[in-house]
Order: structure tokens, then sequence, then C-alpha cells
């Protein structure tokens, strides 16, 4: 179980970094994800939540129960745009209207280390875009029109102030 990091933390605003090799300390990281995500019954983590800027995130396919290990995520094809409600582990809380592709497929390597080609649809897909969003240091917020800022203004400086 890691700490998830908040809104304000400058890591989520980091690039993370391409992984080259899956070694034990990649290894371990993904299991921490995998168990963080799990107790805090979210849909998806990117490594920068859990202060590591490497190119992983987690997914929770709810339709076939089960983790999805993506490492060097890469959006290969998108399809139509639906807009929708959407939050974030480390905007708790808060929910912005954001658009994004209701299909996507997502290339990547898994944790044994094999290329995978994975198809996404509604919330997955949008899991994916969101996840795939943090290792390139961009958040929730950044699609936020100023009203759904404003309505949001004191859980907003809240977060901000706490980290
Ligand atoms: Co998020």
């Amino acid at each position: 179980m890691r700490k998830i990091r908040k809104y304000g933390e400058n890591i989520l605003r980091k690039r993370a970094e391409e992984v080259k090799n899956i070694d034990d300390k990649i290894r371990k990281l993904i299991k921490s994800m995998k168990e963080t995500l799990v107790s805090v019954k979210g849909i998806g983590l990117a490594a920068n939540q859990v202060g590591v800027l490497k190119r992983i995130f987690i997914a929770y396919d709810k339709e076939r129960e089960n983790l999805i290990t993506v490492i060097n995520p890469e959006i290969v094809d998108k399809k139509e745009i639906e807009m929708d409600l959407e939050g974030c582990l480390s905007f708790p809380e808060i929910y912005f209207s954001i658009s994004r592709n209701k299909i996507v497929t997502v290339k990547g390597i898994n944790e044994d280390g094999k290329e995978i080609i994975i198809d996404g649809k509604d919330l997955l897909a949008r899991c994916f875009q969101h996840e795939i969003d943090h290792l390139n240091g961009i958040l929730i917020i950044d699609y936020a029109t100023e009203e759904e800022k404003k309505y949001y203004k004191e859980k907003l400086r809240k977060l901000t102030t706490n980290s």
C-alpha cells in the first residue's frame, strides 16, 4: 500500500520516464500499485500518483473483473467521442465533465515484458486516456471550465494547502 499523491504535489505535473527493463524494483512497484488501487477501490492508478516517475499504470476492468497493467502505454487507435463526469484519486470528491474517446486501443508491455494490445470501451477507454494523461503530467483540472473550478474552489484550495 502506497500513499496516493494529491493535487498540488509537484510529481503529478512531471512526465514519467519510459521503463527500459522490468526488474525486481519495477515488479515490486507494480505489486504495490495493484494493492493500493484495490484497497481504495479505484479504477485506475498511474505511477506518478504513488510518487514514481515511470510509465506504468494499472486499470481495473470492471467487465472482466481483473486488473490490467500497462508499461510504456501508447494509444494506437481511437474512435467516437463522449462527454462524462470524471474523477481521480488525486482529486477526492471532485468531478469534472471531460470529453474523451469512447473506444481506444492501447499498446504497451505487460509485467512479463510481452507486448500487449488492449481494446477498451466506455469507462475502461476513459480510464486508459486518464492514466496516460497522468504519465504526461496532465490532470483532470486541465479540462475543467472556470465554472467547474469555481464550484470546487474550496475543495481545491484545501487540497493544495494540505500538500
Ligand atoms: Co487520476
